[in-house]
């Protein structure tokens, strides 16, 4: 088997629809996209983000960037590994560098990822071109192929689109869990005239319109398709929980028995149910919430 047909995707991903009273007796019909099924490692939006990518790459080794946490560099680390290409992590917290790695990075580790530590001042710095170069350097890696924080660059932008194209006809709003904003560009470009696409920032701190805006600019030269954001979802900001969220997402597990990863989708299901309260959808809507990731460690 070749390294391409180790990441072959399940595309289009399964749309499902289940039944739930909180959105049933509003009258909207809940579909689930399960982008989570896409393939077992590289995962959801970050199989529709990467592969474009790792193509792009033409075999140079991949260095990308992420937290402790980061379900993008276990995907980037799990693509590396199906495709045979090195790849280098460079890990947010200089101070991780002499703990034991959490089972994140020990994952991304045991994929063949070699892991760069920096401290959160260079981190933040990484878009600027010397920083940069100041990085790859102490990583030993100038010639690697740079994806930045999260996947979205203009390929995965351009990527996301299909995803918006597999829902065309199915469904009257779509809505996504956002970090970077990328999956929603796309997304959004790729849906219909009469769909509209809604997405729930997990980060506080409302810079995502304009974010989101900038990567539809690069990737598509202007703003694309109907899409807006509703911040109030995020519970105080990235990886920031809540006992009532916990709740929220294993009733909804043990009720659709759909594994709900924490960090992006609960936040987005647990949006959708209180919009659907509001009475934001209009009776009659087809609602289709993606499931852009799984749970890590899986149970
Ligand atoms: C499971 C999951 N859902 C959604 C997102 C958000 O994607 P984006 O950064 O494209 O907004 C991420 C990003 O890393 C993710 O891991």
């Amino acid at each position: 088997m070749t390294g391409t047909d180790l990441l072959a995707p399940r595309l289009p991903s399964p749309l499902q629809e289940v039944a739930d009273h909180r959105f049933a007796r509003h009258g909207v019909r809940l579909l689930l996209k399960r982008d989570d099924l896409i393939h077992p490692e590289v995962i959801g939006n970050k199989w529709r983000k990467l592969v474009p990518n790792l193509a792009a790459a033409h075999g140079r080794t991949i260095l990308t960037f992420g937290g402790a946490y980061s379900n993008h560099l276990r995907a980037t680390a799990a693509a590396g590994r199906l495709l045979g290409l090195p790849t280098v992590g460079v890990v947010r917290g200089q101070e991780l560098a002499d703990r034991p790695l959490n089972p994140s990075l020990t994952r991304c580790a045991a994929d063949g990822m070699r892991l760069h530590f920096v401290d959160r001042s260079t981190y933040r710095c990484k878009s600027e071109p010397e920083a940069l170069a100041r990085i790859l350097r102490a990583a030993g890696a100038e010639d690697a192929y740079i994806v930045p924080e999260g996947g979205s660059n203009t390929v995965a932008v351009r990527g996301c689109r299909a995803l918006g194209e597999e829902l065309r006809g199915h469904a009257d709003v779509v809505a996504v869990a956002c970090g970077t904003g990328g999956t929603l560009a796309g997304l959004a470009a790729g849906l219909a005239p009469d769909q509209r696409a809604l997405g729930i920032p997990v980060l506080k701190g409302g810079f995502l319109t304009g974010e989101t805006e900038a990567l539809q600019e690069q990737a598509f030269g202007g703003r694309k398709g109907t899409w807006s954001l509703d911040d109030r979802f995020h519970f105080g900001g990235y990886a920031r929980t809540a006992p009532e969220l916990d709740a929220f997402a294993t009733d909804f597990e043990n009720r659709h028995g759909l594994p709900v990863e924490r960090l992006y989708v609960a936040k987005l299901l647990h949006g959708l149910a209180t919009l659907a309260d509001e009475g934001a959808f209009p009776h009659g809507t087809t609602l289709a919430a993606v499931i852009t990731g799984r749970p890590f460690p899986e149970a």
